[in-house]
């Protein structure tokens, strides 16, 4: 069986105080209480600040939430103010990190190049932890014909090598869609991950085939289905309509 098990990640960028993990509370119950119960893993990415909190909050019988972060330093230790180590978020209770996000790539922020992400995402691996590399085109890229190309650099200069199925996780978000309740044709989503799979393939041969290509961008309950239908999406990673437990169960639901 080569088709990997969906994932369906929130992250809550920096939104939420520790009020916000009633959220978690809540997203927790919905999941007891679905029956039959969703054929996916779930995931939250709360602020670092929240994470062993998150963890902690997830740990009783029956809950299968998994909590991630949303960035980390490429060094276990030391004199870089501010930052925080794969290691510190593994001992908090992360099971994975987001790295490469768009907002982290931008180069009006932290203009983060691919080489940096490769090393965060080594970092997750070192730490014990898997690495959710981003990847995605800007609406100028895609609108130049340029999105495949981009989609492609992005993942080769990104993906080091050793990557595993267990450890790694893709993530389409094309930048144009995150946030702006804009989302690709059915058709170009499948266009981007078929060819994510077919590099994936390449570099890592069939365990290629077992690595989650989740899509990101204005995923919300009323068009789970339909992207998450799509070929070789397997799964999604959700902004905004993850803060609210009500909204984040609806494309779970994607999965029941
Ligand atoms: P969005 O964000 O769901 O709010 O569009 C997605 C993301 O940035 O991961």
């Amino acid at each position: 069986m080569t088709t990997p098990r969906p994932l369906v990640a929130g992250n809550w960028k920096m939104n939420g105080l520790v009020a916000a993990l009633d959220e978690l509370g809540a997203l927790d119950a919905g999941l007891k209480a679905s029956d039959p119960a969703p054929v996916c893993d779930v995931m939250i990415c709360p602020p670092a600040t929240l994470l062993a909190q998150a963890a902690r909050r997830v740990k009783g019988p029956g809950s299968s939430i998994l909590i991630g972060a949303q960035n980390c330093h490429r060094e276990v230790s030391g004199a870089y103010t501010g930052d925080v180590s794969a290691e510190m978020l593994a001992e908090a209770g992360a099971r994975a990190v987001i790295v490469g996000h768009s907002e982290r790539r931008d180069k009006a922020t932290y203009a983060e190049t691919d080489e940096q992400v490769m090393e965060k995402a080594q970092a997750c691996w070192r730490g014990g932890l898997s690495a959710i590399i981003c990847i995605g085109e800007t609406e100028s890229q895609r609108r130049g014909g340029e999105a495949l190309a981009v989609v492609s650099g992005q993942l080769l200069g990104s993906l080091p090598e050793g990557a595993k199925a267990e450890n790694t996780v893709i993530a389409y978000e094309p930048v144009w869609a995150i946030g702006s309740g804009l989302t690709p044709t059915v058709d170009d989503v499948a266009e981007v991950h078929d060819l994510i799979r077919k590099l994936l393939v390449e570099r890592m041969g069939n365990a290629g085939k077992r690595v989650r290509i989740l899509y990101g961008g204005s995923v919300k309950p009323a068009n789970a289905r339909e992207l998450m239908g799509v070929s070789n999406v397997n799964g999604a990673l959700v902004g905004g309509a993850s803060l609210k437990a009500a909204d984040f169960l609806g494309i779970i639901a994607a999965y029941a």
